[in-house]
């Protein structure tokens, strides 16, 4: 049996979000933009339990089992906010909110994955809709967590998937496992809304950069269609991220890196 997360019980615990609660959808982040579009107010959410066509960076799927809690929030931006800081505020949130719910130390692989015992459990899209003028309109940042494994497990061809909860999830019944979904909701929205009402102070940066998981780790990367490799030396005020390369460092703001020796990683 299943149970959508419930609207109003969701809202009366926070101010921030007016909730669009159901059990699945194709993507929360399609959703949520219509109602963009539609002109709703910041701060409307779409929350499922399973998506059918979970979107990722880049162009990729997400893979959104049951056991996962999925979830897009619009926003409407001050004039100037630039989405790559709502990702980074976003990360910092979510690492802080799969720590509170009882999740080990998390550190976030840059841009935006966060990371536990070295398998990935959640990821963030944010994705804006622009004037003519070349100003933000809107923003959706969409948030998807795995706290528990899907039945069956994840599919051999994600290696690198993981979930907050191995164990615990055979325990839990569905009721028990809502009020974590709920918990990681409520505790990420009000970590970050309280960054996002002075994103431009950046107060997450400083979190941002130590919890980084490529520190000192050997990466490759492309720009301009050729590939380099070096030695990550840390992420600097802007979130970009320092590689030293040939004796020289290079200020990367966006882009596919790998890890050296690791998988790549699909999800
Ligand atoms: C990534 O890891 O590449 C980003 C994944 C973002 C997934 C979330 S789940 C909620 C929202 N709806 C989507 O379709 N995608 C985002």
């Amino acid at each position: 049996m299943f149970v959508r997360l419930k609207s109003k019980s969701i809202e009366r615990k926070t101010k921030y979000l007016k909730v669009h609660s159901f059990d699945c959808v194709e993507s929360t982040n399609v959703l949520a933009k219509e109602l963009a579009d539609a002109g709703c107010q910041e701060g409307e959410t779409v929350v499922a339990l399973r998506q059918t066509a979970g979107k990722g960076r880049l162009g990729r799927s997400f893979l959104s089992e049951r056991g996962g809690v999925y979830f897009s929030i619009v926003l409407r931006p001050k004039k100037g906010v630039s989405p790559l800081f709502i990702t980074v505020a976003a990360a910092v949130s979510a690492a802080r909110a799969v720590e509170a719910i009882g999740g080990n130390a998390t550190q976030i692989k840059w841009v935006n994955d966060i990371y536990l015992n070295s398998k990935k459990v959640c990821g963030i899209l944010t994705e804006g809709s622009f004037n003519n003028n070349g100003s933000l309109k809107y923003a959706i940042l969409g948030v998807g967590v795995n706290l528990f494994e899907p039945k069956g497990g994840f599919p051999k061809n994600l290696p690198l998937a993981g979930s907050v909860f191995s164990k615990l999830g055979k325990k839990c019944n569905f009721l028990q496992k809502n009020r974590k979904k709920l918990k990681f909701l409520l505790f990420f929205t009000k970590n970050f809304f309280s960054f996002y009402k002075d994103l431009e102070k950046k107060e997450f940066i400083k979190e941002y950069q130590s919890r980084s998981l490529l520190n000192g780790k050997e990466i490759t990367y492309t720009q301009n269609g050729k590939e380099y490799s070096g030695t990550v030396m840390g992420i600097d005020n802007d979130a970009r991220l320092l590689v030293q390369t040939d004796g020289q460092t290079q200020a990367l703001s966006h882009g596919e890196i790998q890890i050296v020796g690791m998988e790549q990683l699909l999800i």
